[in-house]
């Protein structure tokens, strides 16, 4: 007898085409129909349940179904759901503009939107290059990026990507930039602290700029975190050292907490840990609670300034065409509510301590390499023979009422603020049934 479940996931095998995926392996991997979810649990067509340990790709915030977030919603919904924004502004865009001014590292008072993570890095690095050409500079047209770094699949966003399984095919339609050494803890030599690692990676990012600045428009960094490179932690002695590096030597830093924003990294924005103030912050994914699309490029009043004159072409002519969409800035300025009024970075500290004192077998296991976390990160690398082990744990998880996505051989967590007691004992103690059977 077929399921509710084999019906849709039939019909969305003959229709879908599923992102990041190769369809053909979902001829065994098996493809989840979500018929509705609650806080940190998505529910299927057959009544099964499974705790979103990754936050739906790193986007709710605060779980699923968030009473506060609905409303909003709903009630903008009886005002207006969308307004071209050349041309035309309103209310919420104009209020999450000036709150987010307001809590954003440093002085970034002007706000450009996007839809999703990649298009704000696609903005962030046109704007770059676009005010060094206005400011009399136009042969700084390249990019600094880190080694293993991620900021999206567009062709400019994958241009300062460095992922080999996302970039490699389409290379020949990539402008070549400058990749610099990744300062991930992990990377560092035996007897090497993460510090001295980082400052090690500063010194060639000194040596590349010194070299290079004069073509270079931007350095483009995941602060503190390079999620996609499979959570890779670093010390936020490189965020300073590249702050005062890209200032020397005239090269606008861009800080990328498409993920690392909002609260996940223990802090509300990433750079604060480092006391860095970047050009440009790009911001999205949990800026709506993973409700709507909706990301943001915030820059300085320099930036803007070189922008701001006579002629059109000077200006910057980029648009979207559900640029700060109003339902979906109303989500985002929820979000920002949730923030003010519930103390979720405090919370999260006592919320984090709970889960890493859980997850000691798992630290300890003789399987488990590298355990560390940052804020509401947790990560892990496993010794397995699997060729395919992310794919088994992928499946596995599943079969224990568990949503776990791992990066190659990394396994992770990245649970929603909401996730209570008795749900993080649960994700602590199934994956550590997972991680024994490796
Ligand atoms: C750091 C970072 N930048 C950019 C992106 C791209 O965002 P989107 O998938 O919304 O285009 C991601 C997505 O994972 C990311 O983690």
């Amino acid at each position: 007898m077929t399921s509710a479940n084999d019906s849709w996931l039939t019909r969305s095998r003959g229709a879908v085409w599923h992102p990041c995926t190769q369809m053909k392996q979902h001829e065994t991997l098996p493809l989840i129909p979500i018929a509705r979810a609650r806080g940190p649990w998505l529910y299927d067509f057959d009544g099964r349940r499974y705790l979103d340990a990754v936050s739906s790709w790193w986007v709710n915030l605060f779980g699923h179904g968030e009473p506060t977030i609905n409303a909003a919603i709903a009630a903008q919904l009886e005002e207006l759901e969308h307004a071209m924004l050349a041309g035309f502004t309103h209310r919420p865009v104009i209020e999450l503009s000036e709150r987010l001014a307001r809590v954003a590292p440093g002085r970034l008072g002007h706000c450009f939107y996007g839809s999703d993570g990649a298009s704000a890095v696609e903005i962030a690095l046109k704007m770059s290059f676009h005010y060094w050409r206005n400011v009399g500079m136009p042969q700084k047209t390249g990019f600094a990026s880190l080694e293993h770094g991620y900021h999206g699949e567009t062709l400019g966003a994958l241009a300062v990507t460095d992922v080999p399984i996302f970039r490699d095919v389409y290379t020949p339609l990539l402008r070549h930039n400058t990749t610099v050494p990744s300062p991930d803890a992990r990377l560092a030599a035996p007897g090497v602290g993460a510090r001295a690692h980082a400052l090690d990676a500063a010194a060639v990012l000194e040596a590349t700029l010194a070299d290079r600045h004069s073509t270079i428009a931007a350095l483009i960094v995941e602060p503190l975190v390079q999620g996609a490179a499979g959570m890779a932690m670093y010390d936020p002695a490189y965020l300073e050292r590249a702050r005062e590096l890209t200032t020397r030597y005239g090269v606008h830093l861009i800080a990328d907490e498409i993920m690392t924003g909002f609260g996940r990294t223990g802090t509300m924005f990433a750079c604060e840990q480092a006391k860095i103030e970047p050009d440009f912050l790009c911001l999205s994914k949990g800026i709506t609670g993973g409700y709507l699309p909706l990301s943001v490029v915030l820059t300085t009043d320099a930036v803007y300034a070189a922008f701001y004159d006579d002629d059109p072409s000077r200006g910057f002519l980029h648009s979207h065409s559900y640029s700060g969409n109003a339902l979906a800035c109303r989500a985002a300025l929820a979000v920002l509510d949730l923030f003010r009024e519930g103390d979720v970075i405090a919370n999260n500290r006592r919320r984090a301590a709970e889960l890493t004192a859980l997850a000691q077998p798992l630290a300890t296991h003789p399987k488990v390499r590298n355990f560390r976390r940052l804020g509401m990160i947790w990560a892990f690398d496993i010794e397995s023979a699997r060729e395919d082990f992310s794919r088994w744990c992928f499946a596995q998880a599943l079969e224990r009422e568990l949503l776990l996505r791992p990066i190659g051989n990394t396994v992770y967590w990245m649970p929603p603020y909401v996730l209570g007691a008795a749900d993080a004992e649960l994700l602590a103690e199934r994956t550590l049934e997972i991680v024994a059977c490796a």
